[in-house]
């Protein structure tokens, strides 16, 4: 695939999982390249539509918010608020603290728990993971604001009141379950599942929201009330985008 906007093949091996941003085990990482990629695509249809920034992001299958830390830390002079909800209530802590590390605050405090593991172990991981935090922080601080953090457990094919939990949302970017480390965690088959993320979506989208849907490359993501704006795939990722296209 050509890439059109994360065009420079960077290291970002500061991005690791479970180097500053917080692992566990069950959860999956996602390639950081490729995510700066999707949220500058959205981005750009955005901006031709005359919405300007700053954004509200949102993933309603955010795992431990690796993606959406990731593009926060690479795109958050863009972002005034970023909303994070998963079906699964013991994941939700951890896509809280990975997205605290957005905040000064947060930065400051994975700072000191590396340097007290670094006297504590002296081990040479724990001070790559330093300079690696200390670069993640210098990216923060070209920002004169925070990031709004809201975190909340969501089963997104069940939730008819979404709009309660969210305002809206400019750009909507979610890595649907693969079903070989996360499954749809619901009763409902595949095809099921992603008409009723659809349809519950609408409650917070408007007609310039883009979606960013990525699945398997064989599932269909297809829905009457939206458009596809483009889709492309890359390895076993197939990526689509959507914009609403019924009255909202
Ligand atoms: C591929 S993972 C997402 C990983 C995430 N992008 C990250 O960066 O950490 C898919 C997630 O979908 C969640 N999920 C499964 N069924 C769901 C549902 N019905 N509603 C919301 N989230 C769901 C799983 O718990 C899992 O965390």
């Amino acid at each position: 695939m050509n890439y059109r906007y994360a065009i420079e093949n960077k290291n970002y091996e500061d991005y690791s999982s479970g180097r500053v941003f917080y692992s566990q085990k069950g959860t999956t990482s996602f390639p950081v390249r490729l995510a700066s990629e999707i949220y500058q695509l959205c981005k750009s249809i955005l901006i031709d539509q005359g919405v300007n920034r700053p954004y509200v992001l949102y993933d309603p299958c955010c795992g431990g918010a690796y993606l959406l830390a990731s593009i926060g830390f690479l795109h958050g002079e863009d972002i005034f608020k970023i909303y994070a909800s998963d079906v699964d209530e013991t994941i939700i802590p951890l896509a809280q603290r990975n997205l605290h590390l957005l905040t000064q605050e947060g930065i400051d405090e994975r700072i000191r728990e590396i340097q007290k593991m670094i006297g504590d172990f002296s081990k040479l991981s724990h001070s790559d993971a330093l300079k690696s935090a200390l670069n993640l922080k210098s990216t923060l601080e070209i920002k004169d604001k925070s990031i709004e953090i809201r975190c909340f457990v969501s089963d997104v094919t069940k939730n008819r009141n979404l709009n309660d939990c969210i305002d809206g949302a400019n750009i909507i970017i979610t890595d649907l379950p693969y079903g070989d480390i996360v499954n749809w965690n619901c009763m409902q088959n595949e095809k099921e599942a992603v008409k009723n993320l659809l349809d519950n979506l609408l409650q917070i989208a408007s007609k310039e929201s883009v979606i960013a849907i990525i699945s398997k490359s064989k599932t269909k993501i297809k829905h009457k009330d939206y458009k596809q704006v483009e889709r492309f795939v890359i390895g076993k990722r197939q990526i689509t985008i959507l914009q609403p296209d019924i009255n909202l």
